[in-house]
């Protein structure tokens, strides 16, 4: 390959290989046990494979609607009418996108324009801000507060102005496991009444909720649900992430907007995926079934690792759980994770990198969705650390 290059001005030059990158090759160099990946590794139901491999022999291999498969928008419907008492029309309110990721910056471009500023909690999710920031709009962080990752709500109120265009959320939270409690949503209900706020929902972890409690949607409360785009994955609730189908839920007049970005993104998304996927969730049962399944890994992790050093934080939902090494070592959490993972043989994910400027309270990220044999030998290598 020729050496010369012309020039590019980088839309994003910030940005360089991911955390997420650099901890999984240095788990592998070092052998380590992998909590840092997030993301299943174990398979998905056969019986949803089962009905991939029947659609891709059996005509399901064309180009789907743009707007996704016919039969999998019904589903979805059907799924939001029985968690949430909503009501979305397959037609004009519900988008097939290729992953959550997708969504997400289809909604941002969709809603975002120059100067329009977005309220960001964070520690945030990597997406968020590229997507902000390449549509011109200017994110205003707030940090949720430690050691739970609650909304400051007063500090919100403080930064609405009329340049704020959206807010975003992401609840059941990456990485910290925090969700939103009823207070909450009456506190944003307060917050943008009156305003042309859209709200963004992030709630690829809707279904992974501990402790008895209830996933406080967007698409629940008609009065936030009709300024809101939900966004939700099927990578998180059925163990293929890499199949990469996601969704978007929001009302006629905003889905409008969403699809004109969709169709010139992607398109359509995979089609014997969206398919199989339609089939398998012909009952619902699976996804109440889901918080429980993930519950007993996260006290499982949770019980292997009494008698640490590790401390660990609430975590009230998604496969994650946070552990604080405050007292064990005054490192910073990028170096201290780099240690763990080439010393000790665990990789985890430091928090510091899902803020814009490294803020750094000693957490790491560890993904409990994990085999129980990986999840014991990994609590094992922390508590051996004093
Ligand atoms: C908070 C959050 N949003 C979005 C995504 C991306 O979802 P998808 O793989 O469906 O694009 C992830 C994946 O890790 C996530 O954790």
């Amino acid at each position: 390959m020729a050496t010369e290059q012309v020039s590019v001005i980088s839309k994003l030059p910030q940005t360089g290989t991911s955390v997420f990158s650099v901890m999984s090759a240095l788990a592998r160099e070092h052998g380590a046990i992998n909590l840092s990946q997030g993301f299943p590794d174990f398979e998905p139901d056969p019986a949803l494979t089962d009905r991939v491999s029947w659609h891709l022999k059996n005509g399901g291999n064309q180009y789907s609607p743009s707007t996704g498969a016919a039969s999998l928008r019904e589903r979805i419907a059907s799924l939001a009418g029985d968690f949430y008492g909503a009501k979305y029309d397959p037609e004009s309110e519900i988008t097939v996108t290729s992953g959550a990721t997708e969504a997400l910056f289809a909604a941002i471009t969709a809603i975002v324009n120059p100067g329009d500023e977005v309220i960001v909690f964070e520690p945030a999710y990597d997406s968020y801000i590229p997507a902000i920031e390449l549509n011109g709009g200017v994110p205003v962080f707030v940090p949720l507060q430690y050691p739970d990752y609650h909304i400051p709500w007063n500090q919100v109120k403080k930064l609405i102005r009329r340049k704020t265009r959206m807010i975003l959320l992401n609840f059941p939270h990456n990485p910290t496991g925090a969700v939103l409690s009823e207070e909450d949503v009456a506190e944003l209900t307060k917050i943008v009444k009156g305003t042309e706020i859209v709200i963004l929902s992030d709630e690829v972890y809707e279904h992974i909720i501990f402790d008895g409690k209830r996933h406080e949607s967007m698409a629940r409360h008609p009065e936030l649900a009709r300024r809101s785009m939900v966004i939700s994955s099927f990578g998180k609730s059925f163990h293929c992430t890499g199949w990469k189908v996601g969704y978007c839920m929001a009302p006629a007049y905003l889905t409008r907007e969403f699809r004109k970005i969709h169709q010139f993104l992607t398109f359509s998304t995979s089609t014997p995926f969206q398919l199989a996927l339609a089939d398998f969730m012909e009952n619902n049962e699976w996804f109440a079934n889901l918080a429980g399944f993930y519950q007993e890994k996260r006290d499982y992790f949770l019980n292997q690792l009494k008698g640490s050093t590790f401390k660990p934080l609430k975590c009230g939902g998604t496969y994650f759980q946070l552990l604080s090494y405050q007292g064990l070592s005054k490192l910073g959490d990028f170096e201290f994770a780099r240690k763990l993972t080439a010393e000790n043989g665990i990789a985890s994910i430091p928090v510091s990198v899902f803020y814009h400027e490294r803020h750094d309270q000693q957490v790491l990220r560890f993904c409990f969705a994990k085999g129980e044999e990986t999840l014991r030998k990994g609590a094992e290598i922390l508590k051996s650390i004093k």
